[in-house]
């Protein structure tokens, strides 16, 4: 009985003093029973044999769509109304949308188009990559649907900018757009009665 006991206490303390998971070794674990954390498993989009194809991950069910992600193929979604761009956008522009317009293109459209529209923004004065003016009589005579179209899928060289855009704040730039059309076109009929004698 004797000679059991000192062999078990001898076995338990050299058990010990191998050290167990949890103590910070940089020796590799001893596991007297197979470790929890080491066990058959797929990890995610990996190669296994679970589904028809070889994937540990199941695809999703054909025609899903993300939370919050579905569009539709209107003419909001699109700008595109049996197959032409529609000459009006399908939103009425308020000052709130205007606001958000004006901050929309000052970030993400004037660096190439400068905050007036005219083409002239800090990247074309630097790299000689110039946008197209967005004031002249070119731009000003472009439909709704296709400005919005330009800002979703980009044009020749220009960028698309549907990632970092959402639909509405498109729709947006579009009025904010035809407000800087307008100004960079005024005419004496636009200034009121009472200010014209400071002009002329
Ligand atoms: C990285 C630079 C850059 C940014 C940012 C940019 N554009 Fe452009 N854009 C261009 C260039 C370059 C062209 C001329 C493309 C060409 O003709 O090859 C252009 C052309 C256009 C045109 C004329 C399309 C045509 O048919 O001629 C419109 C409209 C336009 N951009 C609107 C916008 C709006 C609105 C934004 C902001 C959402 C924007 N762009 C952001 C570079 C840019």
């Amino acid at each position: 009985m004797r000679i059991f006991l000192t062999t078990m206490f001898t076995v338990a303390l050299a058990l010990v003093s191998t050290g167990c998971a949890g103590t910070a070794s940089k020796e590799t674990p001893v596991e007297v029973f197979g470790d929890m954390a080491h066990q058959p498993k797929y990890k995610p989009q990996a190669v296994g044999k679970h589904f028809s194809y070889d994937m540990s991950t199941a695809g999703p069910v054909a025609g899903t769509v993300a939370m919050g992600g579905y569009q539709p193929n209107d003419i909001f979604n699109t700008g595109v109304e049996n197959g032409n761009y529609v000459g009006v956008m399908p939103m009425t522009p308020t000052r709130e949308s205007l606001k958000v317009g004006q901050a929309k293109f000052n970030t993400y459209c004037s660096p190439c188009h400068s905050r007036v529209g005219d083409g002239r923004g800090i990247v074309g004065q630097k790299s000689g990559w110039i946008a197209s003016s967005l004031i002249d009589k070119r731009a000003t005579e472009m439909a709704d649907g296709y400005l919005y179209h330009v800002i979703a899928n980009g044009v020749r060289s220009m960028p698309a900018y549907r990632n970092q855009i959402p639909v509405a704040d498109r729709w947006a730039i579009v009025g904010y757009l035809r407000v800087l059309q307008r100004a960079a076109n005024g005419t004496m009929e636009d200034v009121p009665a009472d200010m014209k004698g400071r002009l002329e």
